[in-house]
C-alpha cells in the first residue's frame, strides 16, 4: 500500500499546545506528517518564519514521522509538490467550522485529489488560539500550559527583552 503523506498547514504564530496535540494525533494516523508553515502572512507576524520553524522543530524533534517545512502561495499547489494526499486541519469549536468548511471545499475545487481531514484537539486545548496567547502575554498574563515551554521562553525574550 502507498504511504499517506499529510500536510498540517498554518501560521503557527506562535505554536500552541493545541497545535502540538493535533500534530501528535496526525502523526499517529498518517505515515508522514509535514507541518507546513505559511511564510507570507497577511499581517506582520510576531515571530519570523525562521523562529516559528525553529520552535516547531524543537517541539517535534522526538516524532520520527513529522517534518517541518515552509510554503508560500496556494496550499494545494504546495500539497501537489509534496505529493500529499491529505490536508490536516483542526476544529476546536463550531466557530471554526464555517471557515474550515469553506477552505476545504475551495481546496477541493482547486485540487479534487486532495482530501481535507479534520481532527479535534483534546478538550483541554479547545479554547487556545495563537491570537489569544499573544494578547494575554503582551498584557502580562500567564500563558503557562497554553504553549510549549520553548514557546513561552521565546515569547518572554521577544515581548519583554532584558
Ligand atoms: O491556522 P491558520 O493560520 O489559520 O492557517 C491558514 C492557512 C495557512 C491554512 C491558509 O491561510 C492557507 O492555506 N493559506 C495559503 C493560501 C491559500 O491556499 N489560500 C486559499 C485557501 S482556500
Amino acid at each position: 500500500m502507498t504511504e499517506i503523506l499529510a500536510i498540517y498547514p498554518g501560521s503557527f504564530d506562535p505554536l500552541t499546545r493545541g497545535h502540538v496535540d493535533l500534530i501528535e494525533r496526525g502523526s499517529q494516523i498518517f505515515d508522514q506528517l509535514v507541518v507546513g508553515v505559511l511564510t507570507n502572512l497577511d499581517k506582520a507576524p510576531l515571530f519570523s518564519i525562521e523562529e516559528r520553524v525553529e520552535m516547531l522543530r524543537e517541539v517535534t524533534a522526538g516524532m520520527p514521522n513529522v517534518s517541518v517545512d515552509t510554503f508560500s502561495g496556494l496550499l494545494v499547489d504546495y500539497a501537489v509538490r509534496k505529493k500529499a494526499r491529505v490536508i490536516l486541519r483542526g476544529i476546536r469549536a463550531f466557530s471554526d467550522y464555517e471557515y474550515e468548511l469553506q477552505m476545504a471545499l475551495m481546496n477541493r475545487e482547486l485540487q479534487p485529489n486532495i482530501e481535507t481531514v479534520f481532527l479535534t484537539p483534546a478538550e483541554a486545548y479547545s479554547h487556545i488560539s495563537s491570537r489569544l496567547v499573544k494578547e494575554i502575554f503582551q498584557h502580562g498574563g500567564p500563558v503557562k500550559g497554553l504553549v510549549p515551554p520553548v514557546v513561552e521562553e521565546r515569547l518572554r525574550q521577544k515581548v519583554f527583552p532584558k
